[in-house]
């Protein structure tokens, strides 16, 4: 089993002076959801997601070394222009990893970013931003020690990400990625994300998320305060053994190809992250009344129609809907003709299952 202290980078590699790095990385959608943590981001329970492909941060990185290495040192540019209220999330980050990735107080870093998806869509940006930053930091490791291999390189990265944000872990690398130790997924860790690599029935090939953006509204509770209330939560024992029974029941799913358990389980995982957050103390509903006019909408054009068209829920009120590659154009026809008027501004972005992070340069 590999641990944390496998990740330690062996200091007494040899510098170089500078390099320059562009990654970019893609939001993911969880299927079975990750709510609940316990320290050092260990998950509660395992999670599984749908890696996108548009839906993606692009971050360059260049490192210079430095004389002093007492503090982190990095400017931030988002969107090209100086983004103080991310630089503490960040400076975190180098905190968190800092025994890992030691040689990371020897640089300065120039960190320039940017998403795909519009500024404040209400699309955590996260997972995106940290599995990119973790790619660069990982390119600049291999450059001081070539002899890594690709797993080693994906996995590290996925631990990095996820000392960042726990879901940025499943933004590295394979359309689906497990996250957690599960019983029946051989080599499945708490401490990275993990491609899954059983053959997939050919129904999930290229499946299709089109977000449709209700709220683009700052989040009323952060993800980070939200999975803090599943300690005491009176259902979370409940919870945890649920999310396990789900990862099981999806493995076949996704081998066997039925899409209508597919259906139950997802959408099932939604509602049940959201009634986690109902029953927490304190208790807050992010759900917004077009939310669920959406949700009650797919599910008479499902059963008018019998198409395999689902939906599923971040921590927040936008809607993910799930389907086919096949019924694209009835299914964007549909969102078109009624589902547009519950969207802020209209807006909706069309995305589908991709491969993971991509180096750029
Ligand atoms: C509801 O990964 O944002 O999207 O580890 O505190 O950064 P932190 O939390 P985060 O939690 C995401 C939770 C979720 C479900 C999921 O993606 O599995």
């Amino acid at each position: 089993m590999i641990v944390e202290n496998d990740f330690i980078f062996n200091q007494n590699t040899a510098l170089i002076d500078k390099a320059n790095f562009e990654w970019s990385a893609p939001s993911n959608i969880a299927l079975v959801k990750y709510w609940g943590k316990k320290d050092h981001q260990i998950p509660a329970n395992p999670s599984i997601s749908f890696t996108l492909n548009h839906c993606k941060t692009i971050t360059k990185v260049a490192f210079e070394i430095k004389n002093s290495d007492e503090n982190f040192s990095f400017d931030l540019l988002f969107e090209g222009k100086p983004k103080e209220d991310f630089k503490h999330k960040i400076q975190k980050f180098l905190e968190r990893i800092e025994v890992y990735c030691p040689y990371l107080k020897k640089y300065h870093l120039k960190i320039d970013t940017k998403n795909t998806f519009p500024h404040s869509s209400g699309i955590a940006s996260s997972a995106s931003g940290m599995a990119a930053l973790a790619m660069n930091i990982m390119s600049l490791e291999k450059a001081l020690n070539p002899s890594i291999s690709d797993d080693y390189f994906h996995q590290k990265a996925s631990f990095l990400a996820r000392l960042g944000s726990g879901s940025a872990c499943r933004s590295i690398n394979g359309k689906i990625v497990v996250w957690g130790e599960h019983a029946e997924i051989e080599n499945s860790s708490n401490i990275f994300g993990l491609e899954f690599t059983s053959p997939i029935h050919e129904n999930f090939r290229n499946f299709q998320d089109t977000i449709l953006l209700v709220d683009k509204g700052e989040k009323q509770v952060s993800s980070t305060v939200g999975h803090d209330l599943m300690h005491n939560h009176p259902f979370a024992n409940q919870r945890f053994n649920q999310a396990h029974e789900n990862l099981s029941k999806l493995k076949k799913i996704l081998e066997t190809g039925n899409l209508d358990e597919f259906i139950k389980i997802v959408e099932s995982e939604a509602l049940t992250l959201h009634a986690m957050m109902m029953t927490s103390m304190p208790y807050f509903i992010l759900m917004k009344p077009n939310t669920l006019k959406i949700i009650n909408k797919i599910w008479k054009f499902r059963t008018e129609t019998n198409l395999p068209v689902c939906f599923t829920l971040d921590a927040g009120a936008n809607v993910h809907i799930l389907y086919p590659e096949n019924y694209k154009v009835k299914v964007l026809q549909f969102i078109k003709d009624e589902l547009v008027g519950y969207c802020q501004n209209g807006q909706y972005l069309c995305d589908e299952v991709g491969k993971g992070s991509q180096i750029l340069i």
